[in-house]
């Protein structure tokens, strides 16, 4: 038998490109491709890129020539593949920026892969030109793409992404997204059931349903009639095994009562919401075609909170955004300061190629975006500083991941996304475990176990390992 063929996926950007590149590995495994981790004896290595800012976007560029050069150093010869939303925006023209690439494949045509890649071998190690698909096709691809093994969901650990909604048709003014992923596209509920159940089978305990606007999610019933997220999420609550359930990324407009409702209903859902603001000031968030203002924003938040009040809410802001004055930016601090986040993203805005705020006028200059970013990300730094600190003490249960870095230390995560550090049986992986914090540093909490699954199937070991990392300081 022939030595199975090696693949290499690295992905940059967001959530959905990590599940895009485990839906890729799943593809080709099916033609023979076992994962490696490392590029150098990779036969294929696939860039799976983003396009969202302008340092992302060069990034790719500076992978390929890291890889050429050691591919000619090594004097061999790796097929290069580059997928994403980078090939998506930019398809040929990567061929004439990086002559090493031999195929560039947009989001929507990851299951042509193995044609495209056969294609791509047919042309042969003198490159004359690679091969490009970069069209929306008609079919859908999830119709195409193989199931992962068990296997392979074993080795991905207890929490998956599950890509529910694609697209985007809101198109704010600075952004890429819509072009570079298509239309808002949802995907038939029965499917992501059948997806998720596998998942459950396979040894996943929470799912984060992702989309670009996964809350404008509205996908076909097993009736043929029209789901929205809430009853999507009810469903995946359901499917046994699933333990914990989150949604990301929702836009604001989308946020109905019924969802809000559903974060008081669902004890699956975990309480923390992922909802982008961008700006605090209503001139510029209509310059953004945001859609919402601010006050919509705060409406929105308090009535989450009267409906869970334990939730957690972080956010993703732009600073710099053309024509953004020094009150537009107060009235960012502003708004940060009233809501008081866990966590958030903070960029300063990058002027992106085709998008209506390219050509507006009145960029704001470099220096301006540095000190308004350095100030806004102080002070989001101070709120999840406080709100990690308000979690010494509080008991709650982590879903426990992988092992940590030491000898009986296992890494979980706290309903709220933090990493959370305990000592325990590498067996209890898996499981929920009920954790009563101790120390926060900026990095992760650290706590005991004082109860869960694992210990309430294994009683024996309870006593051996609750409270144990309290005896090992003693
Ligand atoms: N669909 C989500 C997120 C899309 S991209 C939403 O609707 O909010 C993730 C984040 O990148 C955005 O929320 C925004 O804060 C940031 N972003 C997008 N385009 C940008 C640009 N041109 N410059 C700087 N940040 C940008
Ligand atoms: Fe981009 Fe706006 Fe769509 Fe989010 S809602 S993906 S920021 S266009
Ligand atoms: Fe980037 Fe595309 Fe995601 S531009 S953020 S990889 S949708």
């Amino acid at each position: 038998m022939s030595e199975p063929r090696k693949l290499y996926v690295r992905s940059f950007g967001c959530q959905m490109n990590v599940y895009d590149a485990q839906r890729m590995t799943d593809t080709l495994a099916q033609e023979g491709y076992v994962e490696t981790d490392s590029p150098d004896d990779a036969d294929l290595v696939i860039l799976n890129t983003c396009h969202i800012r302008e340092k992302a976007g060069e990034k790719v560029y500076s992978e390929l020539g890291r890889l050429r050069k050691a591919q000619e150093e090594a004097g061999r010869r790796q097929m290069v593949a580059v997928a994403g939303c980078v090939a998506q925006a930019e398809g040929a023209e990567i061929l004439k920026r990086a002559r090493s690439v031999d195929l560039v494949v947009g989001p929507q045509s990851y299951h042509k892969l193995p044609e495209l890649i056969a294609a791509a071998e047919r042309r042969g190690g003198n490159r004359p030109a690679g091969i490009v698909e970069t069209e929306f096709p008609v079919e859908d691809k999830f119709d195409f793409l193989p199931p992962p093994t068990r296997a392979a969901i074993a080795r991905r650990g207890p929490t998956a992404f599950v890509t529910v909604q694609e697209g985007c048709d809101k198109f704010c003014t600075f952004c890429v997204v819509p072009y570079t992923r298509g239309a808002e596209v949802s995907r038939p509920l029965p499917k992501i059931l059948d997806e998720v159940s596998r998942l459950a089978d396979g040894g996943v305990r929470e799912v984060t349903l992702i989309g670009q606007n996964v809350n404008a999610y509205h996908g076909l019933d097993a009736a043929g009639r029209t789901a929205n997220l809430t009853e999507l999420v009810r469903a995946i609550a359901e499917v046994p095994g699933i333990a914990r359930v989150r949604y990301t990324t929702s836009h604001p407009r989308d946020m109905d009562d019924e969802l809000i409702a559903a974060h008081r209903e669902i004890p699956a859902l975990m309480p923390y919401l992922h909802l982008p603001v961008q700006s605090g000031s209503n001139r510029i968030l209509a310059a953004m075609n945001r859609r919402h203002d601010r006050e919509l924003f705060l409406d929105i938040v308090a009535r989450v909170r009267a409906a869970r009040p334990d939730i957690a809410f972080s956010s993703d802001f732009i600073v710099g955004f053309p024509g953004e004055s020094d009150a537009d930016f107060a009235d960012t601090m502003e708004l940060v300061e009233k809501v008081g986040f866990a966590s958030s993203f903070s960029f300063k805005y990058s002027s992106r190629p085709g998008t209506p705020a390219a050509g507006m006028g009145e960029q704001v200059p470099e220096a301006v975006k540095s000190e308004r970013i350095h100030a806004l990300q102080a002070l989001l730094d101070r709120q999840k500083a406080a709100f990690d600190a308000a979690c010494r003490g509080r008991r709650f249960d982590i879903l426990i991941e992988k092992p940590g870095r030491f000898p009986g230390q296992l890494i979980g995560r706290s309903p709220y996304l933090q990493s959370v550090v305990v000592e325990g049986p590498q067996e209890a992986i898996g499981t929920l475990a009920e954790v009563e914090v101790r120390e926060v540093s900026t990095k992760s909490l650290s706590g005991d176990i004082r109860g869960g699954e694992f210990f309430m199937r294994n009683p024996a070991r309870e006593s051996r390992f609750i409270g144990q990392s309290e005896k090992l300081e003693a």
